[in-house]
């Protein structure tokens, strides 16, 4: 059964106990938290302080996707707010395995995003060293965009590499996830669904989330 991490981008800020409650009661494993510059993709989401306030409400993973240039300036600082696993991308790395390494170095799980655009190709030499590889099917910075059909080939290609590695990386998709493709995602490979729109927008969230769980 996939690991399922909603993406608290598509929750009620004014509201944030009472998702965060919805997700502790809910099959979900982890909380996906999207940290946006307005530098890397055009949009500015939230940082420490609300990663901090979630980590203090929770017992779960706290899986963070940084879209911000130049992480390594911040990597302990994640670490310090409760950070289990920091997933920094590819195309924001121009020394990715000196990246890898101090993330591992803080105690955490390395986690590398590749863009759509992006080839699973480049990640080759350093899949032995990765924890994560987090597939992005829309180009990031938004949520509640459009899943890309291409992402099952990635996935399919990225699942092959790790096997052929013997390398122990969980393959986590992320973008237009919902119940529709969940099911195809995992079958080509995918170890983590993170989904946002798709589980807040829902009815009953915390029964999608089961339903996501048994793609
Ligand atoms: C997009 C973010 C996603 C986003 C997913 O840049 O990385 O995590 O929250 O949202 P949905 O599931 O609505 O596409
Ligand atoms: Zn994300």
């Amino acid at each position: 059964m996939p690991i399922i991490a909603p993406s608290i981008l598509a929750a009620d800020f004014g509201n944030l106990a009472k998702d965060i409650e919805m997700i502790n009661n809910s099959e979900a494993e982890w909380f996906h938290l999207d940290v946006m510059d307005g530098v890397f993709v055009p949009n500015i989401s939230y940082g420490m302080p609300i990663i901090e306030k979630i980590n203090a409400l929770t017992d779960k993973v706290l899986d963070v996707h940084l879209m911000i240039v130049d992480p390594d300036r911040y990597i302990s600082t994640f670490k310090q707010v409760g950070a289990d696993i920091l997933t920094v991308h590819y195309e924001a790395c121009t020394h990715l395995h000196r990246t890898i390494q101090a993330i591992k170095a803080e105690g955490m799980k390395a986690g590398v995003a590749l863009n759509p655009h992006t080839p699973v190709s480049v990640l080759e030499e350093v899949i032995n060293d990765l924890d994560l590889v987090l597939i992005m099917s829309v180009n990031p910075g938004f949520g509640g965009q459009k899943f890309i059909e291409n992402t099952y080939n990635k996935i399919s290609k990225l699942k092959k590499m790790i096997t052929t590695a013997n390398a122990n990386v969980i393959i986590e998709v992320d973008g237009g996830v919902n119940n529709i493709n969940a099911s195809k995602l995992v079958e080509v490979g995918a170890d983590a669904l993170v989904a946002g729109s798709a589980i807040f927008n829902a009815e009953n969230p915390t029964s999608y989330i089961s339903e996501l769980k048994k793609a």
